[in-house]
């Protein structure tokens, strides 16, 4: 995605803290590795964070499971700072201190905060400059504030706040307070520099807490000012599983409501999963109970029926997929009718108005136009040439326990049923297989080929040995 600098004189840097292990959410995984609408919640606030700044501006914080952590986004291009001992927020920044010092200003973004909008972060930003503040930090008003730092607003002047307060270190007449703080700030960096080391660990959390500079600048006569997001929901942050499902949900609603908004039909879409990158053209029907993963595209006029996963697949126009199919990282052409209960692996390229039905599985197989292949079959490391029939039970028998074949099947092809096409093995254009063959050499083009056993037909027998005392058989 091309970055549309925000327009400032000022540079920007954006610093992700994202070095925490999650202990409340008992998993092995680093926190900011758990996913969300499919993609780690780091994901989702790089992807943000890149729409406000290059990627070269882009740092994230990571100290547990770091290499795993800085693997799982490399490809973004951000760069990365160690905090290989995690004492706080506000030691994550200290870390960060030499990257930081060229830049007028620094987003803080929270690794742990992943709905955070590009429109709210533009709106912070300019309420930043406007209020030329050395500390604004992203507020918000949830139903239930507990466990987030509050804000104390300071009761004269509109927009300032006098401290941060944690929720372990709320005195009684402080309870009350519901304003709470997202974990999103942008500084100006010469006073934070000024004060970083000025934060400590002696508090109710026992670690060095950026929060706290809220307090610090404004005892040094700087500045501090709060906006409240527009919806609460891009601030929440995830600390256990239960809130980790409940951004999904969040997530994956408002995905479905994106595509309905642009004229996709989702019945019953509570019951859908749909991964945040899917598109879906107009006039598309999804039925209930569908997953579309990862970078899904499914064309227009489409019909997805129930209960079918499809996984980074592209789907062209007027494709009807029945029930209870499983697509992963294939192509399926406009027209073409798949299911129910096919299996199309890794590799598998359906062509135009083609027919993949029951109970039969693709891998690495290219289908052309027209091509059927309608009841249990397996097709793998093949090609099918257009309108050739594969007939029922047909098998490519791909694999000598050593190595993978490829079975080539020309076009106009009839593959009769039972047939198994043992690779590497070729059917040219216009060729003939009779039912319950064993192919293991070229067909040419236009002949038949019958590889089976010849039928023996004894007259009576039947008849006779069920007339025969079953001792004496
Ligand atoms: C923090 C804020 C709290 C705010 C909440 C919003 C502090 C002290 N408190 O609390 O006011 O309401 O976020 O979600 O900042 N991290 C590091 N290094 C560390 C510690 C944490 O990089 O040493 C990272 C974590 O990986 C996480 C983020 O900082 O992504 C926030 O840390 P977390 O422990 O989740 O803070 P909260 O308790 O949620
Ligand atoms: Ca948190």
């Amino acid at each position: 995605m091309e970055a549309t600098k925000l327009e400032s004189p000022s540079t920007l840097a954006v610093v992700i803290m994202a070095a925490g292990k999650g202990t409340r959410l008992k998993s092995r995984r680093p926190k900011v590795l758990h996913e969300i609408g499919g993609k780690p919640l780091l994901a989702h606030v790089i992807a943000a964070a890149g729409r406000v700044a290059k990627p070269e501006d882009i740092y994230a914080v990571v100290g547990h499971q770091a290499d795993r952590v800085k693997a799982a986004v490399a490809a973004t291009g951000i760069r990365f700072i160690d905090q290989p001992e995690q004492r706080g927020t506000g030691h994550a920044i200290q870390c960060a201190r030499e990257a930081i010092a060229a830049y007028e200003n620094i987003l803080v973004l929270s690794g742990d905060v992943p709905l955070i909008r590009p429109e709210t972060i533009e709106s912070l930003w300019q309420f930043h400059l406007s209020q030329q503040a050395a500390m604004t930090i992203l507020t918000a008003v949830p139903d239930d504030p507990t466990g987030y730092g509050r804000i104390v607003r300071n009761a004269i002047e509109t927009f300032e706040v006098d401290a941060i307060i944690e929720q372990k270190s709320l005195m009684s007449d402080q309870q009350d307070l519901n304003e709470v703080n997202s974990g999103i700030y942008v500084f100006r960096t010469a006073p934070l520099l000024a004060h970083l080391d000025q934060l400590h660990d002696r508090n109710a959390n026992n670690e060095i807490i950026l929060t706290d500079m809220a307090g610090l600048l404004r005892s040094a006569g700087e500045r501090v000012v709060a906006i409240q997001a527009a919806e609460t929901t891009e601030v929440l942050g995830v600390n256990t599983i239960a809130e980790l499902v409940a951004l999904d949900a969040t997530l994956r609603a408002s995905t479905a409501s994106r595509l309905m908004a642009a004229g996709v039909t989702i019945f019953r879409p509570e019951t859908c999963v749909i991964d945040a990158d899917v598109q879906v053209e107009p006039d598309t029907v999804i039925e209930p109970f569908v997953q579309l993963l990862s970078n899904t595209r499914i064309g227009s006029d489409c019909l997805i029926r129930s209960y079918s996963v499809i996984e980074n697949c592209t789907l062209g126009n007027g494709v009807l997929l029945r029930q209870s199919c499983i697509l992963t990282d294939s192509i399926v052409a406009d027209g073409a009718k798949i299911g129910p209960f096919a299996h199309l692996r890794p590799g598998s390229d359906i062509g135009k108005d083609a027919h993949v039905g029951n109970f039969v599985e693709t891998k690495k197989a290219k289908l052309g136009a027209g091509a059927k292949a309608n009841h249990l079959t397996y097709l793998g490391d093949a090609e099918v040439g257009e309108g050739s029939n594969i007939g029922a039970g047909v098998i490519t028998c791909n694999y000598d326990g050593v190595n993978k074949h490829m079975t080539k099947i020309g076009s106009g092809v009839f593959v009769g049923s039972d047939s198994t096409l043992v690779a590497p093995v070729t059917l040219e254009d216009g060729s003939y297989i009779g039912a319950g063959s064993c192919i293991t050499k070229t067909v040419p083009a236009g002949s038949l080929a019958v590889g089976r056993s010849r039928q023996i037909t004894k007259e009576g027998w039947a008849t006779a040995r069920k007339a025969t005392p079953k001792s004496k058989q």
